[in-house]
């Protein structure tokens, strides 16, 4: 269905049925940015909600050469080595990267042993512009949404939501780990197609705040993801869309 903010929302009783047609929907759509551009960027979410996803996309694609053509980013990242268990990064290797042949040199994953964050952010944006200095195609885009209606490490209130022209930024999160590194409304919505993966009841409000055209981006940072020429979908399981009412 869709809503009035311009999004489409699709709606499955639990979270496993939510993961197992959002992991059909992002294969298709990788292998379509693959035949059409011969290479797929793909940025995943942090937090716990993808984790399901992640282990089901393994099972639907670990022999699938399609992962050659695929490169993946991150859209957030907590300031903790890579082997810590608040890792996004090590979550979405041990529940999907490992487990996908993909080359390893294909795995961008924030840098969190550069000298400071401002560096391992700064490193990030090279990575994510062209050598033209234009933004590189970002093809899918996953993203979760806190129960503060916080997305990747954009966070209520944050100097990061007004940034207009950098990537990625070093930010602060009122919630350990505080330091992050974040892609920022610049780079996320230049995207061809950006999923939200939202579950559970605690969550409800903010989905149908986030999904009102007048909720200021401030208050619900989810709220500030537009993709300019793409597409928007929130996938959401009965929980998290008891909220929704009308428009949808
Ligand atoms: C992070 C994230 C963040 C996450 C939400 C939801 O690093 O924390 O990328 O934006 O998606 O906090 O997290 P849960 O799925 O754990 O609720």
């Amino acid at each position: 269905m869709s809503h009035l903010s311009g999004a489409q929302v699709r709606v499955y009783p639990d979270p496993a049925q939510v993961s197992v047609a959002l992991a059909a929907a992002l294969l298709e759509q990788m292998r379509r940015a693959a035949r059409e551009h011969g290479r797929c960027a793909l940025v995943l979410a942090g937090g716990n909600t993808p984790r399901e996803l992640y282990r089901r996309l393994a099972e639907l694609s670990a022999r699938d050469p399609l992962w050659r053509q695929v490169e993946v980013f991150f859209s957030d990242e907590r300031w903790v080595g890579h082997q810590s268990e608040a890792s996004n990064y090590r979550m979405a290797r041990e529940a999907l990267l490992q487990h996908v042949p993909i080359p390893a040199r294909q795995v961008h994953p924030i840098a969190t042993d550069a000298p400071d964050p401002a560096q391992a952010a700064a490193q990030y944006e090279r990575l994510l512009r062209r050598a033209d200095g234009d933004v590189r195609r970002l093809d899918v885009v996953l993203l979760g949404m806190g129960a503060d209606g916080h997305t990747a490490s954009l966070f209520p209130g944050a100097p990061a939501l007004a940034e207009t022209r950098r990537l990625v930024l070093a930010t602060r999160a009122p919630v350990a780990p505080h330091q992050r590194i974040t892609m920022t409304f610049p780079a996320i919505n230049t995207a061809a197609e950006v999923h939200f993966l939202v579950t559970g009841a605690g969550k409800a409000q903010m989905v149908a705040r986030a999904l009102d055209p007048a909720t200021p981006v401030t208050e619900v940072p989810a709220a500030g993801v537009r993709p300019t020429c793409g597409c928007l979908t929130w996938w959401l399981d009965e929980p998290a869309a008891s909220g929704l009412t009308g428009g949808e």
